[in-house]
This record gives structure tokens, C-alpha cells and sequence, in this order.
């Protein structure tokens, strides 16, 4: 399964109006309504809807996902293709159950990213943009995750890994590898 949702292909599903809508439980909408209700422009909750919907709908923003949040939030479809494509935490196509993504900029490019993503690349078979066949594990290169003095850094879901050598990389995908990795933030 070879994917193209990085930052550098920002638009892989079609950009048109889907049919279907995505429907959510009464306990979901209810905290979709907590959260717009701590705004006075709707369209400010896009990034806690975003996450909702995500979490929600498979790890990623699916068609009828889309709809949904244009819907409530009262924008135009285009408007939350702009946002989701812009943060690294937002996916627009299916991840893997561990999706790294290896900082690629300044600090984390002198201090050996590059080799960062090699390891990753050469362990798990798959090249930055891809997922392994068995949906484990995506990678993606993005964009400075703001932890610059703690260079070279990852993330797998929400989780920090800093301060990378290639012996603790090891350690963390052999953990995922035999399934025994916590998420310590929850998406
Ligand atoms: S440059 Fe990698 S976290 Fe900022």
C-alpha cells in the first residue's frame, strides 16, 4: 500500500463536493458542541473539530469527514482542504497504526535527521509518503515540530521522541514492531 499524503502532494483526494456526509454519535456531537461553543466565530474550532473528526473517522479526514466539518462550521469545503493540508497533524489519507514523522528542518537537518529517516526507511521498507503492506506504520518527513533544542526529533502520533541516536530509534520501532508501544498523548 503506497500512499501520497506528505506535504509534498497536499491534495491526493478528489476536491469535490462529496454526496455523503459523515454521522457521529450523540456523545461525539456533544463534544463537537463543547467545543464550539468556547468560540464566538464557529470557523475558530476548526483544529479541535479537526482532530474529532479524525479521530473518529479511521485517523485521517475521509471525504464525508470533510463535509461534515464544513457543514458545522459554516465554510466552504475548501476552506478546511487549505487547513488540513497545512498541519502535519492532520492527515488526508489513510496512516498506519505508528505514523513517524521525522522533522526534516534546520536543527533536526544538522544534527542528522537524514539518517533518522534512512534507518527508518531501510527497518521498515518503505520510503517517506508510504505504509508498510500490513497498515503498521506510515513515514512521513515534516516541517519543524517546534522542539529544536532537543534535535534530532520524531513523532508517532502525538508522542515526542527526542534526541535521537540510532540505538534509541531501534529501541522505539522495536517496541511498535512487536506492539507493545503506549501512546502517552491521546489524539
Ligand atoms: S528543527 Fe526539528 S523540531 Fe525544530
Amino acid at each position: 500500500m503506497s500512499q501520497q499524503f506528505t506535504p509534498n502532494n497536499p491534495l491526493p483526494q478528489e476536491a469535490k463536493v462529496p454526496v455523503e456526509m459523515a454521522v457521529f454519535s450523540l456523545d461525539v456531537e456533544a463534544e463537537i458542541d463543547r467545543h464550539l461553543a468556547k468560540y464566538p466565530v464557529k470557523r475558530s474550532a476548526i483544529l479541535p473539530l479537526m482532530f474529532i473528526v479524525q479521530r473518529e473517522r479511521g485517523g485521517y479526514l475521509d471525504p464525508p469527514g470533510v463535509a461534515y466539518l464544513a457543514d458545522r462550521l459554516d465554510v466552504r469545503i475548501t476552506d478546511i482542504w487549505e487547513v488540513a493540508t497545512f498541519y502535519s497533524m492532520i492527515n488526508t489519507e489513510p496512516v498506519g497504526t505508528y505514523h513517524i514523522q521525522v522533522c526534516r528542518t534546520l536543527s533536526c537537518k544538522i544534527l542528522g535527521a537524514g539518517k533518522i529517516t534512512e534507518q527508518c526507511s531501510t527497518r521498515l521498507g518503505i520510503k517517506p509518503g508510504e505504509t508498510t503492506p500490513d497498515g503498521k506504520f506510515s513515514l512521513s518527513e515534516v516541517e519543524c515540530l517546534g522542539s529544536c533544542g532537543t534535535a534530532p526529533m520524531l513523532q508517532i502520533g502525538f508522542d515526542f521522541h527526542e534526541n535521537l541516536t540510532a540505538e534509541k530509534l531501534d529501541k522505539i520501532l522495536d517496541t511498535c514492531e512487536r506492539g507493545e508501544y503506549v501512546f502517552t498523548v491521546k489524539g
